[in-house]
């Protein structure tokens, strides 16, 4: 499987610098000469259509960051599965742990934007992971296993979603887990997966969490990896393009 890599810019730039940045990175890649993986940006909402303006047609695809699960209706300041598709988005971050924090999110409302998701023809990254709390007290791969179960719908595609394992203790922090730490919790998702529908282990499962230029490459040899989710470094030209590089496939 062709590896992803993702870059989640949060909340960050203006129109100007999120169109310089995409350019940017299309123009390395357009460049290169060895196999790339698969690439998705996720800029901010305004920003969504500027991006997609840039990368249309191009091997670089758009991703949103949230996404609401109903159709349409009073929602304010919400956006609906069907916006994002009719403004170029093929992906979207469900479950990301800011969301889950700042905004409250229950896995209730996150299986929900799944499926919602799903059904409206966007692709779902869920993001799960544990606080450093539950990593120190041995209770990660428990909480990893419990969070599969209820964020994720009955019944699924494996080429309808992606999961990326974020440990919260890892984002941001320039805190990495260790490759033994990873490998660990990227087998349970798969065996996991694997358990509960034929063909389940072909699901991409992601890492993310600090993921620097410098440690790219190290993750992505892991096994279990089929490819990272980037915050801030995403935002970088050099550093990104670099992670981009590092992908074995
Ligand atoms: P980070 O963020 O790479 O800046 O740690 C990752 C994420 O939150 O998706």
């Amino acid at each position: 499987m062709q590896q992803y890599i993702i870059g989640n810019w949060k909340m960050n730039g203006t129109k100007v610098e999120a169109k310089k940045l995409a350019a940017s990175f299309l123009k390395r890649i357009q460049e290169a000469t060895r196999p790339l993986p698969h690439v998705i940006l996720c800029p901010s909402y305004p920003y969504l259509s500027t991006v997609v303006e840039v990368l249309k047609g191009t091997v670089i695809q758009v991703g949103a960051q949230d996404v609401h699960p109903e159709k349409a209706g009073s929602f304010t300041g919400d956006v609906s599965v069907t916006q994002l598709v009719d403004v170029g988005c093929m992906y979207v971050l469900v479950g990301h742990s800011e969301r889950r924090r700042h905004h409250f999110e229950t896995s209730h409302l996150i299986r929900r934007k799944i499926e919602a998701s799903i059904q409206g023809g966007l692709r779902p990254v869920l993001c799960i992971g544990e606080t450093a709390e539950e990593r120190k007290s041995g209770k990660a791969l428990h909480i990893i296993a419990n969070q599969l179960l209820s964020d994720l719908p009955e019944t699924f595609n494996t080429h309808q979603i992606m999961i990326a394992y974020e440990p919260l203790w890892a984002i941001g922090t320039g805190e990495v887990p260790t490759g033994e730490q990873i490998e660990e919790v990227m087998g349970l998702i798969k065996h996991e997966l694997a358990s509960r529908m034929g063909g389940g282990a072909l699901v991409p499962t992601l890492y993310g969490g600090s993921v620097t230029a410098q440690n790219a490459a190290a993750i992505l040899e892991l096994a279990h990896i089929d490819g990272l989710l980037v915050g801030g470094a995403s935002l970088k030209l050099e550093d990104f393009w670099q992670i981009i590089n590092a992908s074995t496939r």
